[in-house]
């Protein structure tokens, strides 16, 4: 432990006269967002500049050769080591999350580091240099709206990501599904078939274009809308299905696209959750007729706000280009041929997706890595049940999703959460099933949504988390298991 540390202060301590760019290297070699500025000559401390300290020096004109020196940084909070750690907690405030601890020779010999693990959100970003780098290029460059080299870039590596023709950016998945709606010419007097076990987004779509969204009951095996369900909702006035591939489960899409064939319906495969997933090994958000993604800060990659749309028909990309800017003519300037909408990613968003597509590997194989721990971990836990893994299905864990059986689990989904928020542990309940909300309450009973949505949760699922991390939590949840059983009526 005392070896890592010093290793960890080693990676990020530089000297004092290094310039912007070694700085940034060093504080992207440690991940605690700072750098240790030292003496070249006996190590003392001399200073450290933090990421935040760093971004508004870029910001303030500074260029990546520019000398730290000239960096302005607030007067560091140190402590001797061996501080007792209660005069530590009180030392550390929002700004102050790290604390070099230093020898009599104002060396850094450890770092109290305010244990941001203590708590453990559901979901967060995972950022590195060049979300910083390509994001102040667009400052430095003034490019900040939406016309600006990273759209374009952005759109060419998600249509390569998901090997479709055409890749369209929105401002979020919200508008990218609206769009999709609009695009296949979706209005008043349509109906489109969508789980009720979704976000509310994907039936907010269909009704803001004047149609009416018809709500399908998931299949317990995937969460996902239960393809056998679907038939028995089609009326004349069905024009389309939006699959949704829940938490990165897909969906059952062979069985979805072949009864929309059988009817002539369109598929709008809502993959919000799910980038890089795979259906039968084929990658979601191609297997339709559209495909849309969201970059929500949550999400699997992210550009603040965000979205996408996918498809191989030109026709459609076309469509959707012109909806998405006003309605306006490419051919003219000005000239507006629909009624459209701006809906338009801007290149600051776009400068973060396209970073954010550079690790999208190393992201989806952490979620993959935390799938396993956590299966390992909670695998045998009476009363639990562990994320959908069907065969045909490649599952990206966008969120790590359990069911809790309260009579063999002794406790309900609830007090589970209570008890592991506790803890500093979060977790989310599962969407609460559309049909059931208070803008489109039906009467309807779609039972397994309901009991799936009742009973579920989702626990801390970001790329970040360490192993040590994940252990926390399974020991927290196999202690709870464990504890007396509460009452359950
Ligand atoms: C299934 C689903 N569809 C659509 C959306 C809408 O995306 P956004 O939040 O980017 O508008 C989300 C997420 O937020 C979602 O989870």
């Amino acid at each position: 432990m005392y070896q890592e540390i010093r290793e960890q202060i080693q990676a990020i301590s530089v000297p004092a006269s290094s310039t912007i760019r070694e700085v940034m290297q060093a504080i992207d070699r440690g991940a605690l967002g700072l750098a240790l500025l030292v003496d070249a000559e006996n190590n003392a401390f001399v200073g450290l500049a933090t990421d935040g300290d760093i971004r508004r020096a870029l910001l303030a004109g500074l260029g990546l050769e520019s000398s730290v020196a000239g960096v302005p940084r607030p007067v560091p909070q140190t402590a001797p080591a061996g501080t007792p750690s209660e005069s530590l907690s009180e030392m550390f405030s929002a700004p102050v999350r790290i604390i070099p601890l230093l020898d009599e020779q104002s060396r850094v010999v450890d770092l109290a580091i305010m244990d941001r693990r203590m708590r453990l959100p559901v979901a967060e970003p995972s950022f590195g240099e060049k979300e910083l780098k390509y994001t102040a290029e667009c400052v430095l460059t003034g490019w900040v709206s939406s016309a600006g080299p990273f759209v374009t870039r952005f759109e060419e590596m998600f249509a390569e990501f998901c090997g479709a023709k055409h890749a369209i950016a929105a401002s979020n998945g919200t508008t990218a599904l609206h769009l999709a709606m609009l695009a296949l010419g979706i209005g008043p007097g349509d109906e489109v078939i969508v789980p009720t076990l979704t976000f509310i987004a994907t039936a907010n779509a269909v009704t803001y274009t004047g149609a009416r969204p018809v709500f399908v009951d998931s299949e317990p095996e995937t969460w996902n809308i239960d393809p056998a369900q679907i038939e028995r909702a089609i009326t004349p006035k069905t024009r389309a299905i939006i699959p949704v591939h829940l938490y990165g489960h897909p969906a059952n899409m062979a069985a979805i696209l072949d009864i929309a064939q059988r009817y002539g319906l369109f598929v709008v495969e809502d993959a919000a959750e799910a980038h890089g997933a795979r259906y039968q090994n084929r990658i979601v958000g191609n297997l339709g007729d559209i495909g849309i993604f969201s970059f929500y800060g949550n999400k699997i990659i992210t550009t603040g706000e965000g979205g996408m749309l996918v498809t191989d028909r030109t026709d459609l990309a076309e469509r959707i280009r012109i909806l998405r800017d006003h309605g306006m003519s490419p051919e003219r300037r000005y000239w507006h041929t629909h009624l459209g909408y701006n809906y338009r990613m801007t290149n600051i968003q776009a400068a973060l997706g396209v970073a954010q597509m550079e690790r999208i590997d190393a992201i989806l194989a952490a979620k993959r890595q935390l799938a396993r721990t956590y299966g390992a971990g909670l695998a045998g836990v009476t009363g639990l049940s562990l994320p959908p893994a069907a065969a045909w299905a490649d599952n990206v864990y966008w969120l790590y999703s359990i069911q809790v059986q309260p009579e063999r689990f002794g406790m309900r989904r609830d007090d589970l959460m209570a008890a592991l928020q506790a803890m500093q542990i979060e977790t989310r309940p599962l969407f609460p099933p559309v049909h059931q909300q208070p803008i489109y309450a039906t009467g309807q009973r779609l039972p397994v949504a309901e009991a799936l949505s009742q009973n579920g949760l989702s626990l801390p699922s970001s790329a970040a988390l360490s192993p040590a991390d994940i252990a926390r939590i399974i020991s927290a949840i196999r202690t709870l298991a464990g504890s007396a059983p509460t009452q359950i009526q």
